[in-house]
């Protein structure tokens, strides 16, 4: 039996992601249907909308709220009997409740605590999972690993990162290390000049100004989903894909990282631009604010594989397109035949909007009798390849919340890799200054385009 529970039911993101994807997981048969149920602890009642099939309707009348205080315990104490009113019929060893936690982080701990103390299953299994930011600097990260790890165990505790289940970033382990001799066979300092991660998008911070001012760009996305994808692109092959190996691996990773500086890196603040407000156009946003929209900064492994090779990190809202991808940039022939033709060639996981592995490559232009190199792609495209499995394409959120009840941690985020992550950007949190600008619906800050030229060691 399962008990799923959603701490801030009536967020916008428990409408967006949560509630679909715990459908989505009923409907595609995942978990048993007799016995799971999903709870949502909210202070307001709320009504899920949704589309009225057989099998959606019955999903609803699993679906119950609970009316509860965030931070009383004899809430909790209800709450437990409440539960316990849905297990009774239930073998107690074979209960699971899941807690999930999509709330302020600086409620985290408190209500941490009270599930632990009063809606803990002592006889059956309890998790509980937290969104992201897991703190907001290096040291205040490890005083929330210490609070939440004086009630709860390591496995116990499930930090969500929904890059971790988007099919690119699953898949790259397998496209390295299930190919050691083509693909992953070029990706050290051998081949790579320089490697160039980016997360574009092209919504701005409407309607989430409170949050975004506090936090800016590298609280945001870098620390968390930027890092996520750096380190399963640079890691080594793990000695098994089990969760301890996998994350023992990107931790390796971050480890040997040396941090982002200050005088090494660009922030930025998008203003008005194609008919976009600017940052500090939006209802709420101090004059005076300095939060960051926009960041390029540049990190370097210092390790067999990668020592030498800058990671460029790119990242803004408001951008001119989305687009998430990791590129690594082959390095030229500078001698022999050919030596004479140079581009910047890369191979490339595309994570958004597409899901696509690129290899770009000379080609000697078809029917030409002369010497005639032109650049072409080898292209992989999932939604084409894979046209049949793509229409059952499932949300991050949806494989995350399998996984968790499943209890494996290994999409997960580890408490050291959340330390080690904020370590190498603490420095880069906020701008000391007003950061530089650029229009909405742009590249970001002018500046940026000679710095990713530069640092990716692009030929000008
Ligand atoms: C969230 C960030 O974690 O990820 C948002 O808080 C960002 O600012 C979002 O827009 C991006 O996720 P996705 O899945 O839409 O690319």
């Amino acid at each position: 039996m399962v008990s799923f529970i959603v701490f801030g039911a009536s967020g916008h993101l428990a409408h967006k992601k949560t509630f679909p994807a715990l459908y989505n997981l009923y409907l595609r048969n995942t978990v048993n249907r007799q016995s799971f149920y999903v709870v949502g602890y909210a202070r307001n009642y709320i009504q899920p909308q949704g589309e009225e099939t057989k099998i959606y309707d019955e999903f609803i009348k699993r679906v119950s709220y609970f009316c509860g205080q965030y931070d009383q315990a004899d809430s909790f104490k209800e709450f437990n009997k409440y539960l316990q009113g849905l297990e009774k019929s239930t073998d107690p060893s074979k209960s699971l409740r899941i807690f999930y936690v999509a709330l302020p982080p600086s409620a985290y701990v408190s209500v941490g605590n009270l599930i632990h103390d009063h809606a803990y299953l002592p006889d059956g299994k309890t998790r509980i999972i937290i969104e992201k930011p897991f703190g907001d600097n290096y040291d205040s990260s490890i005083k929330l690993k210490e609070e939440l790890h004086k009630k709860w165990k390591e496995d116990e505790i499930y930090r969500i990162d929904h890059y971790l289940a988007k099919d690119m970033v699953i898949n790259i382990p397998t496209l390295r290390f299930a190919n050691p001799h083509s693909l992953d066979a070029l990706l050290n300092n051998h081949h790579i000049k320089s490697v160039g991660i980016s997360m574009w998008e092209s919504g701005g911070c409407e309607g989430r100004v409170g949050y975004y001012d506090i936090n800016g760009v590298v609280r945001d996305v870098l620390q968390n989903h930027m890092a996520q994808i750096f380190t399963v692109a640079a890691m080594d092959e793990p000695k098994s894909e089990g969760p301890d190996d996998v994350r023992y691996e990107k931790v390796k990773v971050l480890k040997a990282t040396k941090p982002a500086s200050l005088k090494d890196s660009i922030l930025g603040q998008y203003t008005a631009g194609q008919d976009k407000p600017g940052y500090k156009d939006l209802e709420g946003v101090p004059k005076e604010s300095k939060a960051t929209t926009y960041v390029a900064t540049t990190l370097y492994v210092d390790n067999e594989r990668w020592k030498g090779v800058p990671f460029v990190f790119d990242s803004g809202k408001s951008m001119s397109k989305g687009k998430v991808e990791i590129r690594y940039y082959l390095k030229g022939k500078d001698s022999g035949v050919f030596s004479d033709v140079n581009q910047d060639h890369y191979i490339s996981f595309t994570v958004q909007p597409n899901q696509e592995v690129t290899l770009t490559a000379f080609v000697n232009k078809p029917m030409s009798s002369e010497r005639s190199c032109v650049n072409a792609s080898l292209n992989l495209n999932f939604k084409e390849q894979f046209a049949e499995e793509m229409k059952h394409k499932r949300d991050a959120y949806e494989i995350l919340f399998e996984d968790a009840i499943k209890g494996n941690p290994t999409k997960f985020v580890r408490y050291d890799e959340v330390e080690y992550a904020w370590r190498i950007f603490d420095e880069i949190l906020d701008s000391p200054t007003q950061p530089l600008t650029y229009p909405a619906g742009s590249n970001g800050p002018k500046e940026s385009e000679q710095y990713l030229k530069s640092h990716l060691k692009l030929i000008q």
